[in-house]
């Protein structure tokens, strides 16, 4: 249909909705403070496994790499992201990895066969180059330690050639291999999904919760000022609650997060249910942060614990068998379209509605391997998927909000009803501006809705940021990586009774951003 033809239909489509009167609300109260957007829930992941750190971060030799290896437009792509922190090195890939081949002259480290993605790992990237990538890209490292079939000691060792200040065997190790300051490291992993019968050196809770312990105190007797996050569950298949309840309670003392992790994928080629995944996303948050209360009840000034969402993403097309998901034949080069853009919509909603409990949620993975980034030896691309995270991004330090939502509902396959509109509310109360984020999941439906203010007088000048696409599986290549990116706007609202009316597309994402005096 042509384009004026198209708009015009569609503002007599929206005046007819109005005319019924809104089917929506979006109620916004400044006071209803959830919890801070805090930074490290834009972090991300970069995992020793296919394309990711070899010809991903890091290409030797490549025309498009700085003098140290790194790939320059990569390290620009991942700033412009919005990058907080960055978890290193798995991943599964972890619980196999001796960090001391990772160390000292590139020509003298050894090969090591990587038995958990069966692949060869040239060790020429390590923790040096690692921690020196965040320092250039001015992100906070998260280094996880192997709680597979790596050793408390090892685990140890690894604090001191990172944080020693002193001169010990380790710290002299680090000044021999060029770099005299301490790297600091204040985040550390305490292994990687143990709980899952796929994961090298895999444990039952109580002998995970045993050396757990014993590394946290290890680590943090080389540096107190360490914050250790444990192995939640992923594998929800199994007695999930069961791992995190266990874990919780021992290591309560220890740990400052809990870690989640979920992957989701649109198998049977229905939008509207996978998008209902959120729910699954709410649920595991909800009954980890129950299980963190309940294992702190009855502790007078107990540790605060907060959840780590360090593994995140939709993940399906490049897994297609259990082989290959062990031996990593498939490189989990994802190929991302527009709907699992809208999916960030769903993801980042939860965590900003969790903002209390969710403090860290690692995008998995950096480059190439579900990735919002795609590497040839020429140049990158950006993946649908690439857009909404920069933008959402952007609320990072704002407040989030218990907004009152209403939204028509549908009824997924397999699912309670849930609303059309998924939504979250951010506050940034020094800019004056409040951020509307809404995921529109009906395939069919524009929604007309109502946004109404309680604190402080809304102003018309409304900015509109928004994602939409009528070809759900529309993806990008290299020299082709618009066709699905996101448009912006401003609109005056009429603002009647410090509210107005807005009408939000079907299958889109839109981030408004309202002005508040
Ligand atoms: O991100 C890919 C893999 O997914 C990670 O190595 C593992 O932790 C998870 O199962």
């Amino acid at each position: 249909m042509p384009g004026m033809k198209r708009l015009l239909l569609l503002m007599i489509l929206g005046a007819v909705a109005f005319a019924q009167g809104p089917q929506a609300r979006i109620k916004i109260d400044t006071d209803r403070k959830v919890g801070e957007v805090h930074p490290y829930l834009f972090g991300n992941f970069a995992e020793h496994l296919g394309r990711c750190i070899y010809g991903g971060i890091y290409e030797e030799k490549s025309p498009l790499a700085d003098a140290q290896g790194y790939r320059k437009d990569v390290m620009e792509a991942t700033k412009a992201l919005g990058v907080s922190i960055l978890r290193w090195p798995g991943g599964n890939f972890a619980s196999g990895y001796n960090w001391k081949d990772g160390i000292g002259p590139k020509d003298q480290r050894p090969a090591r066969p990587d038995h958990a993605w069966g692949d060869i790992d040239s060790n020429r990237f390590g923790t040096d180059e690692f921690l020196q990538y965040c320092e250039r890209i001015g992100v906070a490292p998260y280094i996880c330690i192997n709680a597979g079939y790596g050793t408390v000691n090892e685990a140890r060792e690894w604090v001191e050639y990172t944080n020693e200040g002193r001169s010990t065997y380790w710290a002299d190790q680090r000044r021999k291999n060029g770099r005299d300051k301490p790297y600091n490291v204040k985040i550390w992993g305490l292994g990687n999904e143990i709980d899952g019968p796929w994961q090298l050196g895999h444990k039952n809770a109580e002998d995970y919760s045993k050396f757990a312990l014993e590394a946290a105190k290890a680590m943090r007797r080389v540096d107190s000022s360490i914050q250790l996050i444990a192995s939640g569950s992923s594998n929800f298949g199994a007695d999930w609650i069961g791992w995190n309840r266990t874990v919780l309670q021992q290591l309560k003392s220890e740990i400052d997060y809990i870690s989640l992790h979920t992957y989701i994928g649109n198998r049977e080629g229905n939008f509207e249910n996978f998008l209902a995944n959120g729910q699954n996303v709410d649920h595991y948050i909800e009954i980890t942060e129950g299980l963190i209360r309940a294992a702190q009840s009855g502790v007078r000034n107990p540790r605060p614990i907060y959840i780590a969402y360090d593994e995140w993403n939709v993940w399906y097309r490049a897994r297609s068998s259990a082989s290959e998901f062990a031996t990593g034949a498939t490189r989990l080069e994802e190929i991302y379209n527009y709907e699992d853009a809208l999916a960030r919509g769903m993801f980042f909603n939860s965590f900003f509605r969790h903002a209390t409990i969710v403090k860290m949620a690692n995008l998995a993975q950096l480059v190439n391997v579900i990735a919002p980034m795609f590497t040839n030896k020429q140049g990158l691309f950006l993946q649908p998927i690439y857009f909404p995270i920069a933008e959402y991004g952007k609320q990072r330090g704002n407040t989030a909000l218990d907004a009152l939502v209403s939204s028509p509902t549908y009824q997924p396959a397999g699912r309670k009803p849930l609303g059309y509109l998924d939504v979250s509310v951010t506050h940034d109360a020094k800019g004056g501006a409040v951020y509307v984020n809404v995921l529109n999941r009906s395939e069919k439906q524009d929604i007309a809705t109502r946004i109404d203010n309680v604190e402080g007088a809304l102003q018309p000048a409304v900015s509109v940021w928004e994602m939409n696409s009528n070809d759900f599986k529309a993806t990008h290549t290299f020299g082709d990586d618009r066709r699905v990116a996101p448009k912006t706007s401003t609109l005056t609202a009429r603002i009647e009774k410090n509210g107005f009316s807005y009408t939000f597309p079907k299958h889109s994402l839109t981030i408004l951003k309202l002005k508040v005096q």
